[in-house]
Order: structure tokens, then C-alpha cells, then sequence
């Protein structure tokens, strides 16, 4: 059965509920709105990226299982997209359960993937993929133990935390102790997991973006691949990515069948951001997110349909496109400062040349290190498109109001 969109404000409204409404949320909802969806947004603040261009929106503590539960009942949405992790996820399970909305991609695939200690042990333990050595510690002393069983140096994570929030790399015992402390105020809820995980000598890591669609003929659900994406992380965040990141054959082969694998088992249609560390042919799954990914942003330049198209049709049971028409880059504008209404100058120079773009999100509150807008650029090799990227990022500037 495929999909019926009505009028949007209407009775006959297709509605879609979305919970986190950042900039990754803020182009789903252009291209929802582009096929005549009417969109809800919710975050924990207002005039959230998102919300600027939805049809309604609203101010939640979305970790709040009641208040979550209400806004469901309110808006009764055809489809739910969870676009952050920290939600009550349970609520999501009973809703779809109940057959009252569905889940983007599924509601296995959120409760799973909001917690390290679940994506990790259904890849590794369920799946057998290839990831790093890894243990769960939830005490100072289990901790220190875990250290030890996995060597040095590592890599400690919350297991309830993203961006880098909270992760540090340990080098040698010494460093044990702080690294617990740390993780205990980085985490997303006070719940003091970590996973410890031993380091991967990769030699790039890539984002591979895997689009599970129905075929427009058979209405079976079909697995695609984006061109791999090559991405360089800074305190576990993003700083630029390029497509098509170079590799052998063997390698992107093996990157396929570790991301099908992986999103077979969490099911639902839409477009997972599948992490991977590559060495030779060698690849280690990392982690995996169920939406758009924060490195495909570069396919805002690089393909017919962006990631965030993708997802959007993907999400509706429409057909889509993988195919990249271009090499190209894209290179993060920060506030660098920490100050509410920001002034960006500069764009005539950043947009100087042809082949560049740029996205401001619009965040109402700026943070040194918090992402307000992003620089793509188009070019002949990945070296160029990186260069241009970072240049167009860098004539940006930021001033205080
Ligand atoms: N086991 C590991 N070996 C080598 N490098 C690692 C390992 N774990 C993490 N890293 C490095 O740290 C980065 C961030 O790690 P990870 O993706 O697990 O954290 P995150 O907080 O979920 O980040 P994000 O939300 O930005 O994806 C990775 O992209 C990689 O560069
Ligand atoms: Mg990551």
C-alpha cells in the first residue's frame, strides 16, 4: 500500500511528528514540506532550527515520558522521527505497539541506538560484525578493571552521550581516574554507565549512508548505499567531510555487508548513518544512527537527493535515488563565541565562488564549539572540495549583537 498525502492544515493532512528540531531536522522538514507533509516540531527550546520551518512546534522536556505521551495524543501524527537520542524511549515502543503512529525507522532501532551498550552488543554479540575490543564498567572499580582488560590507550564513552560529550582517550593508567570523573558529567541521564572500547589504528573512518526504501514496483524494502563519505572528528565532533572517500574494493564491499547486516536488524524504512573504521580492507563497525548523520550534510552538494530527500521519501514509502553527481566537501562554521543573536558577514565572499553554498541554521544561542551553519563546495578532486569547503567556512564570520 503506498502512501496517500492529503492537504496540509486540512483534515486530509499527512502529519509527521518530529522529536529533536535541529539542523539535521531543519532540511527533513524542508523536504517534507516540499511533498505537501504538515510538519510538527518539538525540542527542549524554542525557535529551534527546525521549528522555524515547521507548521507548528513545541517546548517539551521530550526525556519526560508524560509529557512526550501528551504531545503524541495532541498532534496525532502518521509518523513519529525521533532526530535526538535523548527521549523517553519507552513511550515509542508502546506507541508503535499499540499501532498508534509509526516509529522512524522503528521503534527497536531508537531504544537500541540511544544506548551504546545495546548497538554495541547487537552488532557485535547478535550480528558477530568486527568493532573495537570493548567492555561496560558502572563503578570506579569495575571501571579501572576494564582499563586493564583492554589495554591502552582506549577510548572511554558515557553510554548514554553523543557528540563527544564526556569521551576521552586514555593513554596509561594514570589517566584512569580523570577519565571516570569526566565521563560521569558528560552523560546525557546521571546513569554512569561507560563502554570501554580499545583504540582501532584506522587508517580513515567513513560514514556510509544506507537508504532502506520500498521498491516502487514490488513495495519490498530494498537496501542502498550512498558513496562513501571520509570525515575528520575533533573532540568526537565533526569538523568536515568529503564524498566519495577513496577506498578499495574490497573495503566498500565489506562496509555494505556490515551495513546491511546492521540495518536489516533494526528495520523500518529511512536512512541510517552507518560509522565505520577502515584499515586496508580491513573494516570495525562503530556505531550507527537511525536519521540523517551530521557528515552527510556534504550531500547537500554532492547528490540529486540529499540525505535529508532521502530520508523524507524513504520515510513516506516513496522510491529514491542514491546517486552522486558530484565530488564535494562540506566544513563547519562555528560561533566561536558564547552569545545569543548572532550576525554572520561575510557571505558574499564565502559565495564568491560558483561552486560553494553555505546553511545558517538559525540557532538562537551560539557556543564557541556549538555548529551554527555549514560550508559545502563543489570541485574536481576530494582535496580541492575539502580546501574550498574550509576556505568558504572560514570567510564567515560571527559578531556579537
Ligand atoms: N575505538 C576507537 N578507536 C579509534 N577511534 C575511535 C574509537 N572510538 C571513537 N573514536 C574516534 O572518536 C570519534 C567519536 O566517537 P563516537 O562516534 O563513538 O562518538 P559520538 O559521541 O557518538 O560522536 P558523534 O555523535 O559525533 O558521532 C570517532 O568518529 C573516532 O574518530
Ligand atoms: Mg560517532
Amino acid at each position: 500500500m503506498s502512501v496517500t498525502i492529503g492537504t496540509p492544515l486540512q483534515s486530509s493532512a499527512f502529519k509527521v511528528l518530529l522529536l529533536g528540531s535541529g539542523e539535521l531536522g531543519k532540511e527533513v522538514v524542508i523536504s517534507l514540506q516540499r511533498l505537501g507533509v504538515e510538519v510538527h516540531a518539538a525540542d527542549r527550546y524554542d525557535h529551534a532550527p527546525a521549528m522555524q520551518v515547521a507548521h507548528y512546534s513545541y517546548t517539551l522536556n521530550m526525556a519526560n515520558a508524560e509529557e512526550l505521551k501528551q504531545l503524541i495524543q495532541q498532534v496525532k501524527p502518521h509518523l513519529i522521527i525521533p532526530e535526538i537520542e535523548a527521549i523517553a524511549t519507552q513511550v515509542l515502543v508502546d506507541i508503535e505497539q499499540q499501532n498508534i503512529a509509526t516509529v522512524i525507522p522503528s521503534a527497536k532501532a531508537v531504544n537500541l541506538t540511544m544506548n551504546r551498550e545495546g548497538i554495541r552488543r547487537l552488532a557485535a554479540e547478535e550480528l558477530g560484525l568486527p568493532t573495537s575490543a570493548y567492555r561496560f564498567a558502572d563503578t570506579l572499580e569495575s571501571f579501572r578493571a576494564a582499563c586493564d582488560d583492554i589495554g591502552y590507550p582506549n577510548f572511554v564513552k558515557p553510554v548514554m552521550s553523543s557528540s563527544g560529550k564526556g569521551q576521552s582517550r586514555v593513554k596509561n593508567f594514570d589517566e584512569v581516574d580523570a577519565a571516570w570523573t569526566y565521563a560521569q558529567t558528560g552523560g546525557r541521564v546521571n546513569q554512569g554507565t561507560v563502554i570501554v572500547e580499545s583504540q582501532i589504528d584506522f587508517d580513515f573512518e567513513i560514514t556510509l549512508l544506507t537508504v532502506r526504501a520500498k521498491n516502487a514496483e514490488t513495495g519490498e524494502i530494498e537496501t542502498q548505499y550512498c558513496d562513501p563519505i571520509g570525515h575528520r572528528q575533533d573532540s568526537g565532533d565533526y569538523v568536515e567531510s568529503w564524498q566519495p572517500q577513496a577506498m578499495t574494493p574490497a573495503a566498500l564491499e565489506e562496509s555494505k555487508r556490515i551495513a546491511n547486516k546492521v540495518t536489516i536488524a533494526l528495520g523500518g524504512c529511512g536512512i541510517f548513518g552507518v560509522e565505520l573504521f577502515v584499515k586496508g580492507d580491513q573494516v570495525w563497525f562503530s556505531e550507527v544512527s537511525p536519521r540523517p548523520h551530521d557528515t552527510g550534510l556534504v550531500t547537500l552538494a554532492s547528490q540529486f537527493q540529499s540525505e535529508f530527500e532521502l530520508h523524507a521519501r524513504a520515510i513516506l514509502g516513496l522510491p529514491v535515488n542514491t546517486t552522486r553527481h558530484s565530488v564535494a566537501a562540506s566544513a563547519v562554521i562555528y560561533a566561536g563565541v558564547d552569545d545569543h543573536n548572532l550576525s554572520f558577514s561575510g557571505l558574499n565572499l564565502a559565495l564568491a565562488n560558483p561552486n560553494t553554498d553555505i546553511r545558517l541554521f538559525g540557532k538562537p544561542e551560539g557556543f564557541k564549539r556549538r555548529r551554527m551553519g555549514v560550508a559545502t563546495a563543489r570541485a574536481e578532486t576530494t582535496d580541492q572540495a575539502r580546501e574550498l569547503a574550509l576556505h568558504t567556512a572560514t570567510q564567515v564570520s560571527v559578531q556579537q549583537n
